[in-house]
Order: C-alpha cells, then structure tokens, then sequence
C-alpha cells in the first residue's frame, strides 16, 4: 500500500520537504555513519538494526532529506540506533551488491537482513519508525511505564489480557502485521480497562478508545484502522503515509487561505465522522500543495475537493462547474463507497495516425493496443521531464524499427498526461517503467535488465510467442542507465 502511496500522493513529500530547509546555525559534527566497501559489511553485522541512505551527492531528493536525516541520526543515536549512509557514486560496488536503482534508496537492516523503507522522509518520521523497529511487536510493559509508554508515539495500543490466551494470541497477529505503524504493549493492569480488553491512545481528537463488542482479528483491526487516525487532519508528509496505510479512500478538501478553510469545516467534519472508518476525510494547503489537484483530474482552483482510492489509484473529481457545497461532496462520497460513480480517466486524444514504430498509447486506446492479446507488447511508461527516459528514447526508437509491421508491439505511454484503467494490474513507481504482456496472457512481465538495444531485443526474443528475427549490431556507445527516477520528481 504504501508504494502505491508515492504515485497516489505524487510529490506531496517532495515538496514540503523543500519547505522544511532549516537554517542550522553552528555546524555540528554529523550523528550519520559514512560507511563504504571497507567497513559496509562489519557495520551491519555489528548492529541488530541500523538505517541506511544509499545516495548520491547530485540528487535533489538526497539533498532535501539530508538535513532531516541528519536530525534522525542524532535522535536515534540517543536510543542506540545507528544511521548510516553511503555515497553511491564512490562506492559503487555496495550499492550494486544491494540492488540500488535509484536515489535515494533507504534500507533498514535488522540482524543483516535488508527491508527496503518507504516511510515518511522527515526527522520524526524517521524516528518514529526505527523505535518501533527496535520494539518487539508486542511489548510487556509494567503499570509504573505505562504514562510513558502510552505517549511513546502518536498511535499506542496497550491491551489488558491473560498470558497464553486467545485475545493475546490475535493482539500478537495484528500488532506483527501492523508493526511498521503502531506501538504495541501488554500490561498486567490498566486504570482505562474494567478487567481484560484494549485501549488505542493518541495524540489527538478525544486521545483515548477502547475497544468495544467483539474480539478478533477482524474487529481490532478495524478498530485500529478506524481510531488512528484524526477525524479530519491537515495532511502533510508527516502523516500521509498513515492514511495510505489504513488502506480507505482519502478524501480532499483544498483550501487556499484560511477563510476557505473554516467555511465549510463544521459540515464538512460531521461527514467525515458519519464516514469514519470507511473514508478519510483530510484538509490539504492548496498554496502547498495545488499540485496534488492535477492528480485527482482537478483543475488548479480553489476550494476544490477530489476523493482518491488509495489502493487502485482511482480518481473522483468534485466537478468544479457548480458550485462547491457540503451536500454535493456527501452525495459524491456515497457514490464512490457504493460503486455508483465511475473514476475519472485522465487521456490525451487518440492519436489519428499512429503509424511510428513506437506506438502511442493513451488511455483511451490502452485496451486497443497494450491488452490486445493477440499481439506481444513491450510498453515504456514515461514522464516528459525525465531524464532516463530521454536517453532511452532512441534506443526504443530503433527497437521499434526492428518490429515494424510485426505482431510484436513495442509502445510509449506518457503517464503524466495519462492515467492507466483503473483494473489495471499495478501502477507506475518511476519512470521509466518497462513492461511486456506475452500474446495470449494478461499478466505483465517487469523488464529490469539493463536499457542496451542488446539486452532489450534479446528480454523480447526469450519471452515472445511471435518470433521475429532480429540481427543487432555491435554496440559501441554505453547503454542508457539502468536507474528509474522517482516519480516524486513531478513536482521539482
Ligand atoms: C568507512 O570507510 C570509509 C572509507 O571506505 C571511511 O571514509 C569512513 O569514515 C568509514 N566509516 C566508519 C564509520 O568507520
Ligand atoms: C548490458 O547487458 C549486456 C548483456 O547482459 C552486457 O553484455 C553489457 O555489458 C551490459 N552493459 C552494461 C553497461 O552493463
């Protein structure tokens, strides 16, 4: 869910990261490991989990968490939690050894084991998710630590329930699954529980719930869904990865000034609390991040509002030619829960001649061209501003030169201006993305090799079902680099 998160919320990180430049007054000595060939591997070993940046020093995402990470390192290190980093145009030979593809990439190693870390890219973020590593799922907390630990993060679920029980056997479920998110804890007694059950503190809206009716693992985790979040939150790369988590269909109210703001709150929360727990309701700074409207297929112009579904990607503009009012975003939040109202697909126009080697593709002619079964399809999803991409256009260009008229079709796809269907079966981390559907079947094949004519042509010799004979010549230019950018990119 979260990977979907980057493309559904493109660039709401990115930017305020940029706004959140600190002025550090003295330099200070730097709380983040440099580590390299030399040491990479003993320090990993050394430590049961440790942060790591792979970077490089000409990357603007780099430079914009740098100031964060720096702030982590020194608040983590506190806690005995290392943060390292390693510059990936000097030590190559690391990053390769880890897959990096692009920058920057974060991995957290726990007993040497690499997870790859797509959380919040600010200090507290940080922070937050490297104590709640360090935790086990569940821990065992005593009533003296209970203060302490229920205001140890933003979200803690502390339950009162017997040893080798059922109950503390689902609480042990859900809170490994929900780890990278929420604080977990058992204690012997609770002042906020009458005999055995479960309490979610937070910091924020009435601070405390307990759990009431059934327990199991589908009613606690709908409950933790449910009261983790705010009723109606400003969001902001803080707190957006927590609504990508909980999975629901996040709506957006844009404000561009504060008596926007105010104007339709009161109603506008008393939705979001009839809603709650099956669509979150969030305000969003439009002087921030108007952007954002682009990719829910709304226009730059202020109040808006646009529901997404996080998990497809899915869009439901608040169409902007009426006015905008309380009763037409209830009547459009129902008819996104029940079904009713169909997405909004953004496309360019079907291109009248289409006769290149490289086919256009947009999204009213995807189905025509990309799921044609009949025919093999290598497509490239790309972004105009994106560098790689540019570099691997001739490249693709003499690809589909070699396929010209054959029933192996190698297309483009401009995913800015462009949404994919809405069943389509993944969506778009970076660009370029490379995908190939053999004739006859629907999955997609990931093409990850590296972007040479050779190793593009010989990927579609070994997984076409036509064949066609294709003589490459020997190449003497480098290919086109092999890293994605980040699709974050979109707002720089
Ligand atoms: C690790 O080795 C690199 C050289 O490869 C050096 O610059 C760096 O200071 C070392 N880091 C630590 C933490 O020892
Ligand atoms: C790309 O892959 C081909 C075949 O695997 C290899 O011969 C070539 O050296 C690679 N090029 C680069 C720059 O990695």
């Amino acid at each position: 869910m979260r990977l979907s998160a980057a493309v559904a919320l493109v660039g709401l990180a990115a930017t305020s990261m940029m706004a959140g430049v600190r002025a550090e007054e003295t330099p200070k000595a730097s709380d983040v490991l440099d580590l390299g060939a030399k040491n990479f591997s003993d320090t990993i070993k050394e430590n049961k989990l440790i942060l790591v940046e792979f970077y490089a020093p000409w990357c603007g995402h780099c430079k914009a968490l740098a100031p964060e990470y720096e702030i982590a390192a020194t608040q983590l290190k506190e806690v005995g939690i290392p943060v390292a980093k390693v510059d990936c145009t000097v030590e190559t030979d690391v990053c390769k050894d880890h897959g990096v593809q692009g920058y920057p990439t974060i991995m957290v190693f726990r007993d040497g084991q690499p997870t790859s870390y797509g959380g919040p890219r600010k200090a507290d973020g940080l922070v937050s998710f490297m104590k709640k590593k360090s935790l086990p799922a569940v821990s065992e907390i005593t009533t003296d630590k209970l203060a302490e630990f229920s205001t140890s993060d933003k979200v803690v679920i502390v339950g009162v329930l017997p040893k080798d029980s059922k109950k503390r056997a689902t609480l042990e479920k859900v809170a490994k699954a929900y780890s990278d998110d929420f604080i977990f804890g058992v204690i012997e007694e609770n002042p906020d529980i009458k005999g055995e059950g479960i309490v979610l503190y937070k910091k924020f809206d009435e601070g405390k719930n307990l759990l009431e009716g059934d327990f199991t693992e589908e009613s606690l985790t709908e409950f933790i869904k449910t009261y983790s979040v705010p009723i109606m939150d400003e969001i902001g790369p803080d707190n957006y990865a927590s609504y990508m988590e909980s999975g629901l269909p996040l709506a957006y109210y844009f404000f561009s000034n504060e008596e926007q703001r105010t104007k339709y709150s009161a109603d506008l929360e008393a939705v979001a609390k009839e809603l709650k727990g099956k669509m979150n309701f969030v305000y969003i700074d439009a002087t921030k991040f108007g952007a954002h409207a682009v990719n829910l297929n709304l226009k730059e112009s202020w109040p808006a509002f646009g529901i997404q579904n996080v998990d497809s990607g899915a869009k439901f503009p608040l169409d902007q030619e009426s006015e905008l009012s309380v009763e037409n975003i209830k009547t459009l939040a129902q008819g996104v829960l029940d079904g009713s109202v169909k997405p909004s697909i953004k496309s360019e126009p079907i291109p009248e001649k289409n006769d290149e080697p490289v086919k256009v593709v947009v999204a009213n002619n995807y189905k025509d061209i990309v799921e044609d079964l009949d025919k093999d399809v290598l497509i490239e999803f790309y972004a105009p501003w994106c560098g790689h991409c540019k570099n691997l256009a001739p490249i693709y260009e003499k690809i589909g030169k070699h396929y010209e008229g054959s029933n192996i079709v190698i297309a483009k796809f401009d995913a800015t201006a462009n949404d994919l269907p809405v069943d389509t079966p993944f969506q778009i981390q970076g660009f370029p993305t490379i995908k190939f559907r053999k004739a006859g079947s629907t999955d997609y094949i990931d093409y990850d090799g590296n972007r040479s004519e050779e190793d593009i042509v010989s990927f579609i010799t070994n997984n076409a079902v036509h064949k066609v004979d294709v003589k490459v010549e020997e190449q003497k230019s480098a290919p086109a680099e092999p890293e994605t950018e980040d699709i974050e990119h979109d707002e720089l």
